[in-house]
């Protein structure tokens, strides 16, 4: 009788093993099943963005990694009427400033890899992302770019981080234009898979 049951266990292990598995696997399912164990424990997604569109960016990655999120905030915050910001982020790149943000990620020496998000300001970064990268430590880590803009494309970002930290690895950036960001989930999972970011 006790052969009998072990023989019926071992065959209904057998049968467990063996049979595929049928559950709907969508893109962000997949990217998450094959690289979560490596990227969620050393990737953080920082982003800033003043009206939304690059938010959108970060959520997609953030739905197909499960990295962590941290948005860089000004302490003083950007005028809403579009004139008026576009001056002063004019102002703040020709005067070299690094405006104040409300926070900092401590323990940033626990990540390896940062996703960072921005929208194109005067064909560059955003001033607060400038300070973001030279008030902390990010040597020796590699940084994922990922932007949002109106129609001038990435334009010179990408070289622009690299000069501000230039002991990081600076890999190719992904960018959409603003009012795509939502739909963009898709062309997201492509870029990252693209990157072969585990090897
Ligand atoms: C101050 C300012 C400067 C901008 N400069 C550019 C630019 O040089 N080139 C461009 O294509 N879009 C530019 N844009 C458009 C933004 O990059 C675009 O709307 C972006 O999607 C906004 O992202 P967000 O919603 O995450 O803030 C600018 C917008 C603002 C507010």
């Amino acid at each position: 009788m006790k052969r009998v049951s072990i023989l019926i266990l071992a065959v209904l292990l057998l049968l467990l093993c063996t049979t595929p598995t049928f559950a709907a696997e969508t893109t962000s399912d997949a990217l998450n099943n094959e690289d979560q164990d490596e990227q969620s424990s050393t990737s953080l997604i920082v982003y800033f963005s003043h009206t939304g569109n690059t938010l959108e960016l970060a959520k997609h990655i953030q739905e197909l990694t499960d990295a962590e999120m941290f948005e860089i905030e000004p302490v003083i915050p950007y005028p809403e009427v579009y004139e008026e910001c576009v001056r002063q982020a004019r102002t703040e790149l020709a005067d070299g400033v690094f405006p104040e943000i409300s926070d900092h990620v401590d323990d940033i020496a626990s990540y390896d890899l940062i996703y960072l998000g921005y929208p194109i300001w005067i064909g560059t970064i955003p001033r607060p992302v400038a300070t973001f990268l030279v008030e902390h430590e990010l040597e020796g880590k590699t940084i994922i770019p990922f932007c949002t803009y109106g129609g001038g494309g990435i334009s010179h970002s990408v070289t622009d981080i690299q000069a501000l930290v230039p002991e990081a690895t600076v890999r190719e950036a992904f960018g959409v234009t603003g009012t795509k960001a939502s739909e963009a989930k898709d062309a997201v999972y492509e870029w990252l898979k693209e990157l072969d970011i585990d090897k």
